[in-house]
């Protein structure tokens, strides 16, 4: 049947709209572009529960995750051409897109943290050591096992995440909450290409292990000790309140608590990575995407929706 030029335009949307490929059901992930413009005034140290050093903990994130969401993106580049799968390939231009877009997003909102005093300048510098001099000068094969371990550490934040809404509605500040939630959104829907990639090109169960644990030394140990500086930074007096030093304990609890804290209660999620059968669709996120794709990207009351600038799916090509 011949298509005219109007039907051919329709027919494109529809499937650009398409949530799935026809041929094996693996979801298509869309590129999405905000636009938050932080306004340093409105931004809330103490988002996180209004605990200042968790707080402190996913701004210290926020800086060193531009780094690692760096790396990712120019592994994943490199190894994109070597992929035969073209739904792969696409889906790996659409990690690309996510990652490129959360990097520019978390970079503007670290700008406006430097106005509120936290240390981004510092820890800009410290990141560029541990990447410049270290992670970045691994060879592909590391870097591509590396880039699967970072990934998995983000979807293991996203579920946790997904799971406590509640935790984002503690402050009155809307646009850490939105870059948050986004985020973690795009985090979940994409949480499973760079360990598809891995295993089509590598496979190698002893190299994904080794690529494991420098990502978790950076997420959970270097960004820790990094952001029990920040109140410190903020105020030197915080070194003698006794209302800093009890903070600590709770932080801690909330970070690495082992009953609710995010990765002391993910640690099975974690480790599960260890297992030489393991993939990421293992932990079934789909009800957690539907129920948020609703909650956040919905024309009229999704809480993206007043930053969202536009959404699309890259190209199938072979
Ligand atoms: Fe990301
Ligand atoms: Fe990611």
């Amino acid at each position: 049947m011949l298509l005219t030029k109007p039907l051919k335009k329709a027919a494109a949307k529809i499937f650009a709209a398409a949530p799935f490929s026809l041929e094996n059901q693996t979801p298509i992930i869309p590129i999405r572009h905000m636009k938050f413009d932080f306004d340093p005034k409105k931004l809330d140290h103490k988002f996180y529960l209004n605990a200042e050093l968790a707080s402190a903990y996913f701004a210290s994130l926020s800086i060193f995750l531009t780094r690692g969401e760096d790396l990712v993106i120019d592994t994943a580049r490199y190894h994109r051409d070597f992929i035969k799968d073209p739904l792969l390939k696409q889906r790996v231009t659409s990690l690309i897109g996510q990652e490129a877009i959360h990097s520019k997003m978390h970079e503007e909102l670290n700008d406006a943290l430097i106005e509120i005093d936290l240390p981004v300048k510092l820890f800009r510098t410290w990141a560029g050591w541990v990447f410049d001099y270290g992670l970045d000068r691994l060879p592909q094969p590391m870097k591509l096992s590396l880039m699967a371990g970072i990934e998995h550490f983000t979807a293991v934040l996203a579920e946790y995440m997904m799971n406590h809404e509640e935790i984002f509605f503690h402050s009155q500040d809307e646009k850490q909450r939105a870059i948050w939630m986004w985020h973690m959104l795009e985090e979940s829907e994409h949480k499973d290409i760079a360990f598809d990639v891995y295993q089509e090109l590598s496979n190698n169960y002893t190299l994904r292990i080794a690529g494991f644990f420098p990502a978790l030394i950076t997420i959970l140990v270097l960004i820790s000790a990094a952001s029990l500086l920040v109140p410190f930074y903020r105020n030197p007096k915080n070194l003698t309140s006794l209302r800093y030093w009890k903070e600590i304990p709770h932080s801690f609890k909330l970070i690495f608590g082992l009953k609710d804290g995010v990765y002391g209660s993910s640690l099975k999620h974690i480790f599960d990575y260890l297992r030489p059968d393991f993939h990421p669709n293992d932990h079934d996120t789909s009800e957690f995407l539907e129920y948020y794709k609703e909650r956040l990207l919905n024309p009229e009351t999704g809480i993206l929706t007043p930053y969202l600038t536009k959404e699309f799916t890259p190209a199938l090509r072979s």
